[in-house]
């Protein structure tokens, strides 16, 4: 992999930018379409994953303060066959190349996760990351998102908030990502096109005891996405022998004021997790 930023800036400001061989680019972008298709369908055909175990279609038509309006697909290996099963049953040509897609997607990407976990655990002195990483593989999530139009340019359709797991890759370059750096500004935080950007998340941050911090992002309505909605693909990898963000106590992230975990002592943060 050709880094196009060193990891050694991932302390400084949360995120790297990695490029991505073509062949991943190239699957990237199919299983990108094919969930374009997939949202096209009648609301009774994607309502036939229903979400379970990390795994499955979602719809929040519903709005609320921090309720974002959108519809998802969470995609794992480990729930691969009931998703390829499901989507035979459906009879649509759109369903079973979506999910066949997302299938191949995985062991494309494979490599820059890997990649990412050897040289933060080579920097940051992590022991044991790159094989708690490889050894949860089954339950990387690969999460297609797509915020519905109809919104105004300048509306944060995704609220403000850190990821739970440990890093995330986002594949999309569409703009109207933004992340709070470290100093309490918000800026654009664009992904290149033929690259992934990888920010860090909840349990890095546990893991490295705030040596490294969950970068808070958001997503903004640009002109047109406000118009048309915005679909998007990210990759969350969870640390499976890392505590776990304890959201049943703690409450969801995005309900924390953005930036919340910057500047807390890691005693407290430390409070927000539990062990499985
Ligand atoms: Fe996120």
């Amino acid at each position: 992999m050709k880094k196009q930023t060193s990891i050694k800036q991932l302390r400084a400001t949360g995120s790297v930018a990695i490029s991505c061989p073509p062949e991943a680019s190239a699957g990237i972008v199919r299983a990108s379409t094919w969930w374009e298709a997939f949202c096209a369908l009648p609301k009774q055909t994607r309502l036939e994953f229903p979400y379970q175990e990390g795994s499955g279609y979602e719809l929040q038509e519903t709005p609320g303060a921090t309720r974002d309006l959108k519809e998802h697909f969470h995609f794992t290996e480990g729930k691969a066959d009931w998703l390829a099963d499901t989507a035979i049953q459906t009879g649509e040509v759109a369903v079973m190349q979506f999910v066949q897609n997302t299938v191949a997607l995985l062991p494309l990407i494979r490599p820059l996760v890997l990649e990412f976990a050897r040289e933060v655990e080579k920097f940051y002195g992590l022991e044991g990351f790159v094989d708690e990483v490889a050894s949860g593989e089954g339950k990387w999530i690969i999460r297609f998102l797509h915020y519905f139009g109809g919104r105004i340019a300048g509306d944060e359709i995704a609220t403000a908030h850190t990821d739970k797991s440990g890093f995330t890759l986002n594949f999309t370059s569409t703009s109207g990502l933004e992340r709070l750096d470290y100093d309490g500004v918000w800026r654009p935080m664009p992904v290149a096109e033929g690259q992934t950007t990888i920010n860090t998340s909840m349990q890095l941050q546990y893991r490295s005891k705030g040596e490294l911090k969950a970068l808070c992002h958001r997503v903004v309505a640009t002109p047109a996405t406000a118009v048309n909605g915005r679909f998007s693909m990210v990759c969350f990898i969870p640390l499976t022998k890392t505590a776990s963000y304890n959201k049943k106590g703690a409450g969801r992230l995005q309900e924390f004021a953005p930036g919340f975990n910057y500047t807390m002592p890691f005693e407290e943060f430390g409070k927000l997790f539990v062990k499985e």
